[in-house]
């Protein structure tokens, strides 16, 4: 229990506060008393994050235990309570009394979002990704997927805060051949089980979040994806090599490499295909930035939004394009060269 004391502190100190006061108050108390957290023991011990715990418990709100009190202070279940000792007795309460449904939820899910904002962030490497395309359609195939609200950018308007000039190539059209979205679970159109669970995993304060995801999916309903459930290192070569050889390939991942425990192995699927193709990575610079490159990481942010072409085998150019906040929120655009790391033939 000694380490989900600590991941619950650290998620209040870290990620909470300021964001979700009705998190930071139960992570600080499941801090204190760390029994409440137990359905998370039913997770693999890499996976038992605050979140996945967090998650259940608002799916259970959602289907088994609604109309639960616990729901009043979740504005996002319609609920304006503010967290207080009323919100720990009603969360002690519902972990009481659902513990099988939680710790079914803890051992079968893990913590699954898909962000529509992220789209906004990668709108521009898009753009890049069209101008070197020339009459070539662009066949998007997204690593990590989730419910595929990504793969849609072509037919959904985000916005996101630009803290830097405005970013280059909005003005390319997209013309999109082929969209193949590769994820360990993909939430497909009528996936309803699927679609609470990502709903679940928004925090309870993000009503606007909560909004331009049920519009999201919607949209994505309507579009004709090629869904592969699977590692995105092992089925990547398979969707590329289903790509149109008068199509252009744009791999693209947002907040997924950084799940792999080797990304590296990523680059290599990427090149062992043998086929020219451009990859956007909007993702932490460990799982992104620092593939491509030995270069420093030129932008203060948690994201870096980057793009590389892979001919012959190898990476011929790479680009940092942006710094880019959590959950999509802001872009600072400014192109850099970077010098490409040379792959192992
Ligand atoms: C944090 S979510 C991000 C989803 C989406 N790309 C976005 O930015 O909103 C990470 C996604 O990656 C998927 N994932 C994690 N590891 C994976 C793997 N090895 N292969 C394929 N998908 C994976 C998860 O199932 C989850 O849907």
């Amino acid at each position: 229990m000694t380490d989900l004391r600590a991941a619950f502190l650290l998620g209040a100190e870290r990620e909470f506060d300021g964001s979700s006061p009705t998190y930071a108050l139960l992570a600080r108390v499941i801090a204190e008393r760390p029994e409440l957290a137990s359905p998370l023991l039913s997770a693999p011990e890499p996976l038992r994050r605050p979140l996945l715990l967090f998650g259940a418990v608002q799916y259970a709100l959602r289907t088994t235990a609604a109309g639960h009190p616990l729901a009043g202070y979740y504005p996002a279940l319609g609920g304006t309570a503010s967290p207080g000792a009323g919100l720990v007795d009603a969360f002690t309460d519902l972990v009481k009394t659902h513990w099988d449904v939680l710790s079914g939820l803890c051992a079968r899910r893990t913590t699954q979002t898909n962000e529509v904002r992220r789209a906004a962030q990668l709108r521009p490497a898009f753009g890049y990704a069209a101008s070197l395309a020339g009459d070539r359609p662009l066949s998007l195939v997204e690593l990590g997927t989730s419910a595929g609200v990504l793969l849609v950018p072509d037919l959904t308007e985000q916005e996101t805060e630009l803290r830097g000039p405005e970013p280059g190539y909005l003005d390319r059209d997209l013309r999109i051949g082929g969209r193949t979205g590769i994820d360990l679970a993909p939430v497909r159109p009528g996936d309803t089980e699927g679609e609470t669970w990502l709903r679940a995993c928004v925090w309870p304060e993000h009503t606007e979040r909560l909004a331009r995801l049920d519009a999201a999916l919607a949209t994505r309903a309507t579009a004709d994806i090629t869904w592969i459930a699977g590692d995105m290192v092992d089925a990547v070569p398979g969707a590329i090599g289903a790509v149109p050889g008068d199509h252009l390939p744009v791999v693209f991942a947002s907040n997924a490499v950084c799940y792999l425990d080797e990304p590296a192995r990523l680059v290599q699927a990427l090149a062992a295909t043998g086929r020219d193709l451009v990859l956007i990575l909007n993702e932490a610079p460990p799982a992104g930035l620092a593939l491509l490159t030995d270069d420093p990481v030129p932008f203060d942010a948690p994201g870096v939004l980057v793009s590389a072409e892979i001919s012959g085998g190898q990476l011929v150019r790479a680009r940092a394009l942006a710094g880019t906040g959590a959950h999509g929120a802001w872009l600072d655009w400014g192109p850099k060269a970077l010098n490409p790391r040379t792959l192992p033939v």
